[in-house]
């Protein structure tokens, strides 16, 4: 018996073939009811009642070898393209990694969600503009060097259709169609015509925040900051204001907080001040808001707007701006635990 066992395994080891009815003849003649293996077990009530357990269990293994041998050659056949069956392209041809969030949209939902709780909503605008909204709203003087094409990607020239260089065009969108009170944040993609480079790019990403209504002062722009440098950059952190210039702000100011790297003590990062500006603000200048159509004797406003790199930079050390735009999954990846 165990011969026969013996015999048939090696059979069934070297079958092969070359179509599915030869593979279906090799199935008869093995694994059916009157199939040689079948045979086999009529025959295991003749076996000595001492070799019964050797020999049940040679028949299994055997049993189960060539039901797996069959099976694949089954399998094998199934999976060729025998000229009749369409190639489904839609496939998906190797397992695909899921995404993970981009650093910038972490930061830049970050921000809005601080702002969110204080009330703000979000406002858009287009990144193709007039000049109109992106600077003669916005105060700019006819001559403003910003105006300037070094500065500025033009689209067509008369009239000037260029490529929005600053968010501040938003706060002109949404003043031109609303009344106070106006409390919005605009975040969105800028373009400057800027030589690629570790510490510049010709496009990046900024939110601008705007709040117009009666009686709004300096002090509730410095409270606002505060809580905001505070909720992004932890509990610890400081902010100072140095007065600056703007078209569309007076007095005009830029924050720097506390270097979040060294805590204040300077290092090469805050270049050993112990500070890092991050971002332009001040009081919205009574000309924007009369060119935007808001009474500057009745209404009062303050404006910020920062860059989402530079805080993310901040916040992730990352020293090449080019990385944000270069789709190197292993970079992105790093981010994985931040979404
Ligand atoms: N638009 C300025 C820039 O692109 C940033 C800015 C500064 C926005 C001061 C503001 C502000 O709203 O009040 O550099």
């Amino acid at each position: 018996m165990l011969a026969k066992i013996e015999k048939l395994l090696q059979d069934i080891n070297n079958i092969s073939a070359s179509n599915l009815e030869e593979l279906e003849a090799l199935r008869i003649k093995y694994l059916s009811k009157k199939g040689a293996i079948n045979e086999l077990m009529a025959d295991f009530r003749n076996v000595a009642a001492d070799q019964k357990k050797e020999v049940g269990m040679k028949l299994n293994e055997l049993k189960s070898i060539a039901q797996d041998k069959i099976s694949t050659l089954k399998e094998s056949f199934e999976t060729q393209d025998n000229g009749t069956s369409e190639i489904d392209l839609s496939r998906t041809p190797y397992p695909i990694p899921l995404g993970t969030r981009h650093p910038l949209s972490i930061v830049k939902n970050e921000i809005i969600d601080i702002f969110h709780r204080l009330g703000f909503s979000i406002a858009d605008g287009p990144e193709v503009e007039d000049d109109w909204h992106v600077f003669s709203s916005m105060n700019f003087a006819e001559d403003h060097p910003a105006r300037d094409m070094q500065d500025t990607f033009f689209i067509e020239a008369h009239p000037d259709i260029i490529l929005r260089t600053h968010t501040s065009s938003v706060q002109s969108r949404v003043m031109e169609v609303s009344q106070p009170p106006i409390r919005v944040i605009c975040p969105g993609r800028v373009y400057r015509n800027e030589a690629i480079s570790y510490r510049a790019h010709a496009f990046f990403h900024q939110v601008e925040a705007l709040y117009v209504d009666k009686n709004v002062s300096f002090t509730d722009l410095k409270q606002v900051l505060l809580l905001f440098a505070k909720e992004m950059f932890g509990p610890d952190t400081k902010i100072r204001l140095r007065p600056s210039y703007f078209p569309f702000t007076e007095p005009s100011a830029e924050m720097d907080i506390s270097c979040n790297i060294c805590g204040g003590k300077g290092c090469p990062f805050c270049k050993g001040t112990g500070w890092v500006e991050i971002l332009g603000c001040g009081m919205v200048d009574p000309n924007v808001l009369e060119l935007n159509g808001i009474d500057s004797k009745v209404y009062s406003g303050y404006a910020l707007g920062m860059g989402i790199e530079r805080i993310t930079n901040l916040k992730y050390r990352v020293n090449d701006l080019r990385l944000f735009s270069e789709n190197d999954t292993r970079f992105l990846k790093e981010f994985e635990a931040a979404n």
